[in-house]
């Protein structure tokens, strides 16, 4: 058996590389030994990633896009397709976990410098799956026809009019008609089953490929590949197969446990996975009474609506998102991992945390004049976490960082 599989490995590996790139990726990719609870999230990601993908082609052979089909063809998918409802609650309840890991995912790059050279790209490549995963959600909102979907859109497609001068025209051009009607259904079906999907995955390809090029950071930051064996392996690496595929293996057993009972007992997440007004048709007619974006934009949405102009409002929200890009240049320090940083680089991540968690809150709920400057407040501590960062993450001292990683495998 051996032979044979040797032999046939034989013949492919002449024409494609295929045991050069398992060696290169698996079984000769050395990752630090300390990986921690943090680093479940970029495998975790992948698997909702398939999840959303599969679940996503499934639903597509039911489905129905068009104005007058759309909602029925969901409820028919909910009632009389063999697991239709597992189905579709796998995918809308894995759109929140896919959030909830992604940025999960993200916190640790921000926890342990993981954005710092020579892992820009990773970074930059990670901030480009975010928008794309942004716009994903954003499509396949509007696809159940529900009556948030309807208004959901309407909201965030009439801030394309606050574009000077061509703001209007520019919205009717991206909705395709006067009214959000069936042809922006279509052209946001198309975008979310086809076009971002390719993206996402290309996105996601190169994301590896960047960072198995420059290697993985861990939780102290240190560099493995400084410390060598006569064989050139890192001292401080191990294989990632078998030994973090199999790490792995237990974060994704919890994750799957997590995320079943969720799908079996809390599918729609109390109106936070799926909205409430969601579950009636879509009606121009009748406006919900408090119309908010899904959870995961919701801190984006608390900085848009607490500048006081529209454009401005656009313009804040575009840079809430945009500073996150240039974040490898804002960080200063010389020691990646917050373990070394200093007392104010720990401050300002405390504040950010807290103001974005605070904007996630502020963001899902209706907004009255108090909350409205909350907001504002969280808004501006938001931003001073990236402003400030050149001057306290440069001025401030830092703990020696070891040559060798702390932690080990466990
Ligand atoms: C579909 C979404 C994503 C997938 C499937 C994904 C996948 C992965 C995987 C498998 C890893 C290696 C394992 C790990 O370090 O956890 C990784 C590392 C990394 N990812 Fe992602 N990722 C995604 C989104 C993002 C986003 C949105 C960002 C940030 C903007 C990001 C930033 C990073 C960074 C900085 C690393 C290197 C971490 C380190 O070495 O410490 N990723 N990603």
């Amino acid at each position: 058996m051996e032979k044979v599989f040797k032999s046939v490995m034989g013949w492919v590996d002449a024409r494609f590389p295929a045991t050069e790139t398992y060696e290169y990726h698996m079984s000769k990719y050395y990752a630090p030994k300390n990986f921690n609870f943090w680093y479940f999230f970029g495998v975790l990601s992948m698997i909702v990633l398939v999840n959303q993908l599969v679940t996503g082609i499934w639903l597509t052979m039911s489905y129905n896009p068009s104005g007058e089909g759309a909602f029925d063809s969901v409820e028919y998918i909910m009632r009389d397709v063999e697991y239709g409802w597992l189905l579709r609650y796998m995918h809308s309840t894995g759109a929140s976990a896919f959030f909830v890991v992604v940025y999960l995912h993200m916190f640790r790059g921000l926890l342990y410098g993981s954005y710092k050279k020579p892992r820009e790209l990773v970074w930059l490549f990670g901030m480009a799956i975010y928008l794309a995963l942004m716009a994903e959600g954003f499509f396949g909102y509007l696809l159940p026809w529900g009556n948030m979907s309807y208004w959901g859109a309407q909201v965030i497609l009439n801030l394309v009019g606050a574009v000077p001068l061509v703001g209007d025209d520019l919205v009717t051009w991206v909705r395709g008609d006067f009214l959000i009607s069936g042809i922006t259904l279509n052209r946001f079906f198309a975008l979310h089953v086809v076009a971002i999907p390719l993206v996402l995955v290309a996105l996601v390809f190169m994301h590896l490929v960047a960072l198995h090029h420059v290697g993985s950071n861990n939780p102290d930051g240190v560099d493995i590949k400084k410390v060598k064996d006569e064989n050139g392996i890192p001292l401080d690496g191990i294989p990632f197969h078998p030994y973090y595929t199999v790490h792995d293996l237990v974060g994704i057993v919890v994750f799957l446990a997590v995320f079943a009972a969720v799908i079996f007992f809390f599918p729609d997440g109390g109106g936070y996975f799926l909205e409430k007004p969601n579950f009636e048709p879509a009606n121009g007619l009748k406006t919900p009474p408090h119309i908010a974006p899904v959870w995961y934009y919701t801190p984006f949405y608390a900085i848009l609506r607490a500048v006081p102009s529209k454009l401005g409002g656009v313009i804040a929200m575009g840079a809430s998102i945009a500073v996150l890009f240039v974040l490898p240049w804002l960080d200063k320090s010389p020691v990646k991992s917050i373990k070394y940083k200093g007392t104010q680089s720990k401050i300002w991540l405390a504040i950010f945390v807290v103001s974005f968690l605070g904007l996630g809150y502020l963001g899902a709920t209706p907004s009255d004049p108090i909350k409205t400057v909350f907001a504002q407040i969280l808004s501006v501590t938001y931003f001073l976490f990236f402003l400030l960062m050149p001057f306290y993450t440069s001025m401030e001292t830092v703990k020696p960082v070891p040559d060798r990683v702390t932690g080990g495998a466990h």
